[in-house]
């Protein structure tokens, strides 16, 4: 049985119980994480554990744990759910109280935890790519800050899925911000660009790696959004999130991307970011 961690405790999954008035449920009043584990171990923890302390101090909210108690609880619930590969969830709500929008006073939050199991990409979408189609970037303007409330990107994600792909690249004032749950990349003229971090995109922890791979690589990277019409015409495109690691898009709004295969700067940041994996120790 899947073993959570609610508020202090670990509980089997179907034991565990948050209150119909909690701010999460009610109001969508929360932050969270998704943190990958390989062989165990949690990857890029504290990376994770300081964009969850950013994400809290930008919606205002308090840390129930300081940063070593994360990682003994988190050491204890991977533990629990048998070690090896999993997907961790990070949640904190505002917590309990009567439903309201003005912040309750005090009110203890609500911390939660869970694992899943951990699905590595399928080969067939690393050897061919996947597809992606571009959308309005529909979402607030704290893009920042990883809130739980993700109808938008729900919306969003769905429609693309409905429209045969696997990701929705977003426009905002006609450049890209990024993906519905990902961070997107063009690489044009042997130059890879991603949107500068502001508040149109999230600090994702794996743009942070490809990022230090590209400059390990000698490629050069921009922090700089790309048009809708240069993410048209780039020679590859490419998303990256703690799950799904660096994933060629060779299909955009069902145009090929360049020839229509994963390119070859892609090839080299997958090379370097498997390489990373299994040396991680080594960079610490
Ligand atoms: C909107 C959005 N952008 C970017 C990312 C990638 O962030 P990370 O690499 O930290 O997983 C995610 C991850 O889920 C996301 O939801």
């Amino acid at each position: 049985m899947q073993e959570v961690y609610l508020n202090g405790d670990f509980l089997p999954a179907d034991q565990a119980k948050v209150s119909v008035f909690d701010r999460g449920f009610l109001l969508g009043d929360g932050v969270y994480e998704v943190i990958p584990v390989y062989g165990g171990r949690s990857f890029q923890l504290l990376g994770h554990l300081e964009r969850l302390q950013a994400s809290l101090d930008g919606v205002r909210m308090n840390n129930p744990m300081t940063n070593v108690q994360w990682q003994t609880m988190i050491e204890q619930l991977v533990e629990r759910n048998g070690g090896g590969e999993q997907s961790l969830y990070l949640q904190v709500t505002r917590g309990v109280a009567p439903r309201d929008h003005v912040f309750p006073q005090g009110v203890e939050s609500t911390a939660f935890a869970m694992s899943s199991p951990l699905i590595p990409v399928e080969y067939k979408y690393k050897k061919q790519g996947i597809a992606a189609i571009t959308l309005p970037d529909i979402r607030w303007q704290n893009c920042n800050i990883k809130a739980i409330t993700l109808l938008p990107n729900s919306l969003l994600k769905q429609q693309a899925l409905e429209a045969g792909a696997q990701e929705a690249l977003l426009i905002r004032d006609g450049y890209l911000t990024e993906g519905a749950a990902s961070n997107a990349y063009a690489v044009i003229d042997g130059t890879i660009y991603t949107a500068p971090k502001d508040e149109k995109v999230l600090p994702g922890i794996t743009r942070e790696l490809v990022i230090t791979l590209a400059a390990k690589a000698k490629i050069p990277l921009v922090e700089q959004a790309v048009s809708l019409n240069e993410l048209k015409n780039a020679d590859e495109i490419w998303l990256s999130s703690s799950t799904k690691e660096v994933l060629p898009i060779t299909t955009l709004d069902g145009a090929e991307v360049g020839n229509g295969l994963p390119g070859p700067i892609w090839q080299q940041i997958d090379a370097h970011y498997q390489q990373y994996k299994k040396d991680v120790d080594a960079w610490q």
